[in-house]
Parts: C-alpha cells; structure tokens; sequence
C-alpha cells in the first residue's frame, strides 16, 4: 500500500462519519464534518494503519481507530484555533470552525468529534484485548497526560529549560504520534520489543514534527500550509524556532528524524514508515 493509497481509504472512512443529515440537530454534524472532512495529511490515521500491518499484514483491523484518531485530531485543531487559544481564522485551507459557525458551535463540534471518537473505540473494545489496549493508548494520550497536558504547558508561561520545551512538545503533538504508531502495532500483535522500537519512532519523530511546524510558521507559505504563518510570534510562544533559531531548529528536525528511523529501519517492511518519515523532514504542509 502507498502513501496516496492509504490516505483514500481514509478519506473514505472519515465520509461515514456523522453522515446522518436528518436530525434536528444536524448543524453539529455539519460543523463537525466540516473540519473533520477538510483534508489534511491524515498522517496519524495513516500511521495506525501502516503499523497495524507491518506486524500483522493487514490494515483492516485498525480500520476504526484510523477514523477515531483522525477525530481526536480533529477536535484538538478545532479547539487549538479558537480565540480563548491561538485564535487562528483559517486551518486546512478554509476558514477555521468558529469563523463559520461561531464559537459555541466550534466547541460543541470539538466535543462532538471527541465523544465520536470514544464512541468508535468502545464499540471496538469489545472485540479483544488488542482492541481495548489499542483504545486505552489513545484515551490516555489524548487527554490531562498526554495532547490536553501539553497544551496546558503551551499556554502557561514559564518555560526555560530545552527539558521544558521538550515535555511540552512531546505531549502536545508526540503523544498522539505515539497514540497513532502504539494502537497500530498493539492491532498488529506487536511484541514487547517491536513495541519499543515503535514508541521511540514515534516520540522522536512526534518531535522532529512540532519542530518542523514551528520552522514553517516562520518560514511556510499560507498557500501551501493552509493555516496562517507568524501565528507563534503573534500568541508570543515559546518554540524551538523562538528559542533556538531557526537554524538550530532545523539540525534538531534532521537528528531527531534519523533516531525515529534508526528505530524501526530494521523491522522487516518497514519501508513506508521510514520514507515517511524522511519526507516530513522538509515538507512544505
Ligand atoms: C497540525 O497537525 C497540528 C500539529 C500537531 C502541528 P498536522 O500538520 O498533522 O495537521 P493536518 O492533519 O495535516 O491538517
Ligand atoms: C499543536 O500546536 C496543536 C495541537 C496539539 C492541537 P500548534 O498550535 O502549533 O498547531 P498548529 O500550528 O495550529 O497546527
Ligand atoms: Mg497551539
Ligand atoms: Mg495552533
Ligand atoms: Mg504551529
């Protein structure tokens, strides 16, 4: 499967979601699919499928956790662009939920999604312990320990360690990485070592791509990112560009890169991961 494949499978998946139009509720499915459905890179999605086959060789089972990431991440950029946190008005090339709908209607979408996404991993849950593992990893990491806890740091103040940065960072954005990669391969019937070559993938290339998002809120261009640039500087954050510059950030993205692929590069079919990660190295979105 290539990259392309996978990500019409998910975009297929993601169609299902929330397609009910009848209900007198309805404007919270439209919101809701109007972020869920508004592109992006699907590279979570991606990841849970591709690990989930790497060790068992077929996607299938991760079929549904595929769709819930995506959710999950969904309702963190929703909420991530509101004005109470970065107050950003475009995402994914279109103008961000709470332009569209309001803000009320923002943080029900970002609920919504979220509860959808539980919702989805329960019904699995029930199918084997593999699956209910593979829900447990998410929930954890997309809440107070994990994504929600590195947001948290994100708008408090005080950081001035490396130490510091990296925690936030790790949280905020490596740990559904680590969500995405661990769920995949717990699917896929990983044993306990292959799952430690997994993890340390995903928590060094999590990184390398906070850190790549930093440098393209700088040095990106709107057209291709789909989302506003200076918006860091603007809220006065704390990143790896802002501390570190942007040289330095750069060297951080291509080490903390070669130690994510050094880590899987001996798994027998690894080669999708690897190129994936490689590719993240310098992209433009
Ligand atoms: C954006 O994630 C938020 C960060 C963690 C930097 P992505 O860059 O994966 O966003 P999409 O899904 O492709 O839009
Ligand atoms: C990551 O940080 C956002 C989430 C964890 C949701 P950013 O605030 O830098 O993400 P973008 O740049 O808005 O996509
Ligand atoms: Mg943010
Ligand atoms: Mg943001
Ligand atoms: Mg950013």
């Amino acid at each position: 499967m290539t990259l392309k494949e996978y990500k019409v499978i998910v975009e297929q998946e993601l169609d299902k979601v929330f397609a009910d139009n009848t209900l007198a509720q309805n404007i919270i499915f439209e919101s809701s699919r109007y972020s869920l459905l508004a592109g992006g890179k699907r590279l979570r999605a991606i990841f849970l499928l591709e690990f989930c086959r790497l060790f068992s060789g077929s996607y299938e089972k991760a079929v549904p956790f595929a769709r819930a990431i995506e959710m999950i991440h969904a309702y963190s950029l929703i909420h991530d662009d509101l004005p109470c946190m970065d107050n950003d008005d475009f995402r994914r090339g279109k103008p961000t939920n709470h332009k569209v709908y309001g803000e009320a209607m923002a943080l029900l979408a970002g609920d919504n999604l979220l509860n959808g996404a539980y919702e989805i991993m329960l019904e699995e849950s029930i199918k084997g312990p593999e699956f209910a593992k593979a829900g447990f990893t998410m929930a954890r990491a997309a809440g107070g320990y994990g994504m929600i806890g590195g947001q948290v740091l994100d708008i408090k103040e005080g950081i001035k360690t490396e130490d510091e940065l990296r925690l936030m960072v790790s949280l905020k954005t490596g740990r559904l990485f680590y969500a995405a990669c661990m769920a995949g391969a717990i699917l896929g019937g990983a044993d306990e070592e292959q799952l430690k070559k997994v993890e340390s993938y995903a928590e060094n290339l999590g990184l390398a791509f906070q850190i790549a998002d930093d440098i393209l809120d700088v040095t990106g261009d709107f057209e291709k990112l789909g989302k506003p640039i200076n918006s860091d500087e603007e809220n006065e954050k704390y990143t790896f560009v802002s501390v570190y510059g942007l040289e330095k950030a750069k060297e951080k993205v291509y080490e903390l890169t070669d130690i994510a692929v050094n880590a899987v590069s001996d798994i027998e079919g690894s080669e999708l991961v690897v190129n994936i990660a490689n590719s993240l190295r310098d992209r433009e979105n």
